[in-house]
């Protein structure tokens, strides 16, 4: 029988879109996405389409297409639990804060609450999968809840881990790279994953549907953004010794990315990587290592995460330094806030720990963010609770024009790439500063002869 009813437990930035591109690829499933988080769920039935809780491109016009045909989005958990004959769990799988492995391992509590919740309701059979980014093994936990909880129904566990990077979210869904299915080796476990071959078959190329055991399914979403994040931290390495002997960073990206075996993506030099993934992924995948007693292996990622912690530290020095070593009463502008171009996430965004470290020498900061909220930029400043809530809302002003920002400021720091950045008129933006203009161009974004030429001083990253 072929799957007529999804359930997706968790309305965020991978539920979403991903149960978005689902419906609309496949119009005879009904597609319900629900979360206990009502206001999200309201945003996300919001009239207005634009309103939906997560930026990205492309996105409103699917939700358009398929909300209320095939697409709905709920708080009844229970009842969209029961309808279903296949269940993803697309719930958030953050760093413990508390308790045994603390700061490292994955929390799955939202994770083990979704499989009570499944087993207390389901009274047919079900498929459930693994969306979230999971350590490995964790389908055995959830196997042995569902069948010691559960009102006697059977259940078969797929890992599909999801492999989007915010800000291509809808390109990457319609035509991904690959899509993994990891299940059992029964005959059972066969045909779930069939099942969910099917699913995906409705747009993606056979061949681009990739099956295996569960256990490597769950371990190749760790590695792909272990991997991923490596680069990146590879080239911020390479950028420091860049600037210490000439070479530019760029030009040394350019040459080992033509090796056809290095490959040219993943190697843009920037202020760190941020994201609500990478970090946590590889602490998790730290962590499983130690578990195991697999000290180098542990190691050996864990300076992935120390590598990208410097490369934004220095950055706010070298601000700092460069400011002739005091940012005391000084106004700093940050263009960008996002961790990356095209999303309105902010989760581990270079920019806050650039504020804080900046914020901790008395600067003033003013920033700019073409889709950050100024609530979301006080809350992550909140969360690191360096200073009161008070100080934070005295240091740190949001405004949305960018020349306001700018008026008046020592600096400029670029976060977050956004395209429109290398629009304005920095003629104007450099009239409006105090002099000398600083320009710190955590992204190379900018053109720096331009940028020299109107009379700026300015630092990029690797040069
Ligand atoms: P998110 O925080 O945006 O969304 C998770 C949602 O789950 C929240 O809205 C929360 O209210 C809801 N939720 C939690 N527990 C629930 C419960 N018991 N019942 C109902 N709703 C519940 O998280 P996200 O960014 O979508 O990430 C989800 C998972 O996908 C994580 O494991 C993450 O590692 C993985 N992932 C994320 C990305 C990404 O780009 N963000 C990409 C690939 C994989
Ligand atoms: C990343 C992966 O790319 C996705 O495949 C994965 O599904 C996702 O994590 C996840 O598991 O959450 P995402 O974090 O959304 O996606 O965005 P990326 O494009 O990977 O960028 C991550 C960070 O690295 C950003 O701060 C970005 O600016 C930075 N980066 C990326 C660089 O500094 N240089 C680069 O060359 C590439």
């Amino acid at each position: 029988m072929k799957i007529k009813k999804i359930c997706c437990i968790g309305a965020g930035y991978v539920g979403g879109p991903t149960m978005a591109v689902i419906a609309q690829k496949c119009p005879d499933i009904k597609v319900t996405v629900v979360d206990m988080n009502a206001n999200r769920i309201a945003a996300w039935n919001d009239e207005n389409v634009e309103n939906i809780p997560i930026y990205e491109p492309g996105l409103s016009d699917i939700v358009a297409e398929a909300r209320g045909r095939n697409l709905f989005f709920s708080t009844n958990v229970d009842q969209a639990i029961e309808e279903a004959d296949m269940i993803f769990i697309s719930v958030n799988t953050p760093t413990k804060t508390y308790g045994v492995g603390k700061g490292k391992a994955a929390d799955l509590k939202y994770i083990e609450l979704c499989a009570r919740q499944i087993a207390r309701v389901a009274k047919t059979d079900k498929i459930v999968v693994e969306k979230s980014t999971l350590p490995v093994r964790t389908a055995t936990a959830i196997k042995d809840i569902l069948d010691h909880t559960g009102n006697g129904v059977k259940f078969q566990i797929l890992s599909n881990p999801e492999f989007l990077a915010e800000g291509t979210a809808v390109p990457d869904l319609v035509a991904p790279d690959r899509v993994l299915i990891g299940g059992d080796t029964t005959p059972e476990g066969k045909e779930a994953i069939a099942k969910l071959v099917e699913v995906y078959a409705n747009w993606v190329p056979q061949e681009r549907i990739l099956t295996t055991n569960v256990w490597s399914s769950e371990l190749s979403k760790l590695t792909a953004n272990a991997f991923l994040a490596q680069r990146v931290s590879s080239i911020n390495a390479m950028s420091e010794l860049c600037e210490k002997t000439g070479a530019d960073v760029n030009e040394v990206a350019r040459a080992i990315g033509m090796d056809t075996r290095i490959g040219s993506k993943f190697l843009k030099a920037s202020v760190g990587f941020g994201g609500s993934c990478f970090q946590k992924d590889i602490l998790n995948l730290v962590y499983i290592a130690q578990s195991y007693g697999l000290k180098e292996v542990a190691d050996y990622w864990e300076q992935v995460i120390i590598m990208n912690d410097h490369q934004k530290r220095r950055f706010a020095t070298n601000i700092i330094k460069t400011l002739y070593n005091t940012v005391s009463g000084k106004k700093i502008a940050f263009l960008g806030w996002a961790f990356k171009k095209d999303t309105n996430d902010t989760r581990e965004s270079a920019a806050i720990y650039v504020a804080d470290d900046l914020l901790a020498e008395q600067a003033n900061i003013a920033v700019y963010d073409p889709k950050v909220k100024a609530s979301q930029i006080q809350f992550d400043l909140k969360e690191l609770g360096s200073r009161t809530d008070a100080e934070n809302e005295v240091l740190v002003t949001v405004t949305d024009s960018v020349y306001d920002t700018c008026k008046e400021a020592h600096a400029i720091a670029i976060l977050t790439e956004w395209d429109e950045f290398k629009t304005y008129d920095w003629q104007r933006i450099y009239d409006n500063m105090q002099k000398p203009a600083f320009v710190f161009d955590g992204r190379n974004l900018l053109d720096r002869e331009a940028l020299e030429k109107i009379g700026f001083v300015y630092q990029g990253i690797g040069k």
